[in-house]
């Protein structure tokens, strides 16, 4: 039988992106013979796609009971209960689906009997680049940072001459330096910013100089070891609390700090105390891209923009979804790269011995396969 897609119209509040965009939606239909696209009316218009373009991509356009009803569903976001509920037994759910941090999101997936791929999970390795969502994304939130705190800041960021005097380039100061930091990074720069940025990975060093930022050196040497996939792994205790203290200096003389340090499946670690937002200068921005895991700095509010000390304090969510064209056309590609990596004879079948699918599985035959979602749900298995 011929496949089916289906892509539903994004409801998580804020959510402007779509995860099929037109053109490569077209893309796919010429490759696979007798694929369907079923597109749920008006899914594409946050991200300015419209049903006619889809239509003449060669997609149908149907109501969201039938798009819910195709063999593989394509998302953004991880659906919500209600969704769920409009799955079942034998189909596939391709999206972020938040595994470690909406485990039980998985285990409603796995009763419903749905195979469940998370974008989150795709291994980091050569092979899987193209089917990168994370990283994709994660360059946009950094970017959309930069410019945020561009446009917040009651500074010019690059240095300026004019006949009433010199204007000195705002510092920059960006914590972290992963995908998101090193594109904040890269943006700040470019803006003319003066920058500096900060990991506690050292083959970061060498990126962060590349960019032409120069790397904060701590008093007292503070470094973490990576997994084999490049994530920074947790620091020893005292590391962790001596942190903030040593970054302290360094973010009192920032006008603007972009914090991205992230450890995966645990909260943002704090490198921004109160005292060092107390020592920043009136005006200065922080935008704490750690907000939606507890944030980097003691005062983040997660999705609100506050004041403290007079310096603003942004904790937004969602920077992607604010570029939508952009963001749903590059997870778009991440998605078919991972539908095309598992057909078979115009169907749908991933080998589940390929590191690819055994990594992204989330939840297949009734189960949830992935071991660190399993290991936050045993505790509540165990009270009930
Ligand atoms: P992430 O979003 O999990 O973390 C962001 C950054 O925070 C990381 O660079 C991490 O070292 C840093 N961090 C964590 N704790 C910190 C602390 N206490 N103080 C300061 N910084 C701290 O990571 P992201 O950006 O998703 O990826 C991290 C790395 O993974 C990349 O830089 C790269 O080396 C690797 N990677 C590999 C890919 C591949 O092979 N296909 C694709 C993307 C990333």
């Amino acid at each position: 039988m011929a496949l089916s897609i289906g892509v539903p119209r994004e409801t998580e509040a804020g959510e402007a992106r779509v995860a099929l965009v037109p053109d490569v939606a077209d893309r796919l239909l010429a490759t696979v013979d007798g694929l369907e696209v079923r597109v749920e009316e008006g899914a594409g218009n946050g991200a300015y796609h419209t049903d006619a373009d889809y239509e003449a991509a060669g997609c149908s356009v149907v109501d969201r009971e039938q798009a819910f009803a195709a063999d593989v569903l394509v998302k953004v976001a991880g659906p919500s209960n209600d969704e769920i509920e409009l799955l079942g037994d034998g189909q596939v759910l391709i999206g972020l689906m938040d595994p470690l941090g909406a485990p039980e999101r998985a285990q409603a997936l796995a009763e419903r009997g749905v195979t469940t791929l998370a974008m989150e999970l795709v291994p980091r390795i050569s092979r899987a680049q193209k089917l990168d969502a994370l990283s994709a994304m994660s360059s946009i939130g950094g970017y959309r940072a930069a410019i945020l705190a561009a446009e917040r800041l009651p500074k010019f960021f690059p240095l300026l001459t004019t006949a009433a005097g010199t204007v000195r380039p705002a510092r920059v100061l960006v914590l972290g330096a992963g995908v998101a930091g090193l594109q904040a990074i890269a943006t700040a720069k470019r803006l003319g910013a003066k920058v500096f940025g900060y990991d506690i990975r050292e083959p970061t060093r060498e990126e962060v100089e590349s960019l032409g930022a120069s790397f904060v050196e701590l008093e007292v040497d503070i470094e973490g070891d990576q997994d084999e996939s490049g994530y920074a792994e947790e620091l020893e205790k005292e590391k962790q609390e001596r942190q903030p203290e040593l970054l302290k200096p360094h973010i009192a003389e920032a006008d603007v700090v972009i914090s991205t340090a992230l450890i995966p499946g645990r909260p943002a670690p704090l490198l921004i105390n109160e005292n060092a937002v107390e020592a920043m200068d009136p005006g200065s921005v922080i935008v704490d891209l750690a907000a939606p895991n507890g944030g980097n700095c003691a005062y983040t509010e997660t999705g609100e923009e506050i004041v403290e000390h007079n310096v603003q304090i942004l904790g937004p969510t969602n920077l992607p979804a604010e570029m939508p064209v952009h963001a749903s056309e590059l997870y778009a590609k991440t998605v078919v790269a991972m539908i095309e990596e598992g057909l078979a004879d115009g169907t749908f079948a991933p080998d589940f011995e390929d590191q690819i699918f055994a990594d992204s599985c989330l939840t297949r035959d009734g189960e949830v396969r992935n071991e660190r979602v399993r290991g936050l749900l045993e505790p509540e298995e165990k009270d009930a």
